[in-house]
């Protein structure tokens, strides 16, 4: 059986809707920002909380779980900005909890959700693995100390772990039943939907004074449906014996400003967007740009949806739940 924690939320609900096809999977989840009917019904849900030895050892208990994927953490550059403890709590100090109690049931396979905001503002237009991890807020810092404790306890206790930096994550299930849902949001493509149904005046561009063509910030957007099968195939790659501890980016590798997504968004949608210039957002690195290269090598897999796709697949979420 597989554990997935934090399988209420975005990304940790598409990964459950694709890992439920091929395993048992057990959901621990404490639903601060997640949602119970995102949970796939063939998964087991058991609610709590990570940072609540009780509550694990209630799972570990009474499931044979053989690895553990790990999603339940707070996700904000802002907002770990304003409020560290927050990020360094949940984020690190629960986790921290999690693997004690994983050595303790000898449960010795993790994947863990890390993140781009590891590396920081990259002196690189491509970022590789092995490019300085400096994050610039408390949020990437959190991710990052996760990181090098993963690798201390690979040392110490044959702890087996694959790190998955992600990119943007975007778009939603082909099935229709899950996609973005968070509250308050913040992130550019739900935004730019919102604004395109109605529910938003307008799109506010964060800076268009950056050095990038256009002016406007560069990411990568990754489907999550993409992310989720990377989940799957790192998985196999611990349960298989291929990987002991390895990191790799999840993304594109190809860089969109937000005014392209803003364009793409309109020629998705048919509709005209309202966008007014607004000051820089704190924290913004100009350009996130992966290389994916690493992973593909090694476990084959790659994004398979652009962005064209990403929004349309987003778009038909939001119409569905407007
Ligand atoms: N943006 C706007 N207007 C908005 C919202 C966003 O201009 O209303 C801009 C942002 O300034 C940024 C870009 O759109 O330049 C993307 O912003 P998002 O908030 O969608 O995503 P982020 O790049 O800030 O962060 C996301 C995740 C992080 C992760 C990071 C990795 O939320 O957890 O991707 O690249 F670390």
């Amino acid at each position: 059986m597989i554990l997935v924690v934090g399988g209420a939320g975005y990304i940790g609900s598409h990964l459950v809707e694709e890992l439920v096809k091929t395993n048992e999977v057990v959901v621990l989840d404490n639903l601060s920002t997640g949602h119970q009917r995102a949970i796939d019904t063939r998964a087991v849900f058991v609610k709590g909380d990570l940072g609540n030895e009780a509550d694990l050892e209630a799972v570990f208990g009474s499931y044979p779980i053989k690895a553990v994927m790990h999603f339940a953490a707070n996700s904000l550059v802002g907002e770990s900005v304003v409020d560290p403890l927050k990020y360094y709590e949940n984020n690190v100090a629960s986790t921290l909890t999690l693997l004690k109690v994983m050595m303790k049931y000898d449960v010795k396979n993790f994947i863990f959700s890390s993140t781009a905001a590891t590396y920081g503002i990259p002196d690189v237009d491509i970022i590789s693995e092995d490019s300085p991890t400096v994050p610039i807020n408390p949020y990437g810092q959190s991710k990052l100390m996760v990181e090098n404790i993963l690798a201390d306890f690979a040392h110490a206790y044959d702890l087996r772990y694959v790190v998955l930096r992600y990119f943007n994550a975007a778009g939603a299930s082909a099935s229709g039943r899950i996609g973005e849902m968070h509250d308050p949001e913040t992130h550019l493509i739900p935004i730019i939907l919102q604004h395109l149904l109605g529910q938003r005046e307008q799109i506010s561009v964060f800076g268009d004074d950056y050095e990038t063509p256009d002016g406007t910030c560069i990411r990568d957007y990754i489907h999550v449906t993409d992310l989720a099968n990377a989940h799957i195939a790192a998985l196999e790659s611990l349960l298989n014996g291929q990987n002991k501890a390895a990191t790799y980016n999840l993304g594109n590798g190809l860089g969109y400003s937000v005014k392209e997504v803003i364009d793409m968004c309109e020629k998705v949608t048919g509709r005209k967007a309202n966008v007014v210039m607004a000051d820089r957002r704190a924290g913004d690195p100009a350009r996130l740009v992966a290389s994916a290269d690493k992973v593909h090598e090694a476990l084959g897999w790659k994004a398979e949806r652009d962005l064209e796709k990403i929004i349309a697949s987003a778009w038909a979420w939001h119409q569905s739940i407007e």
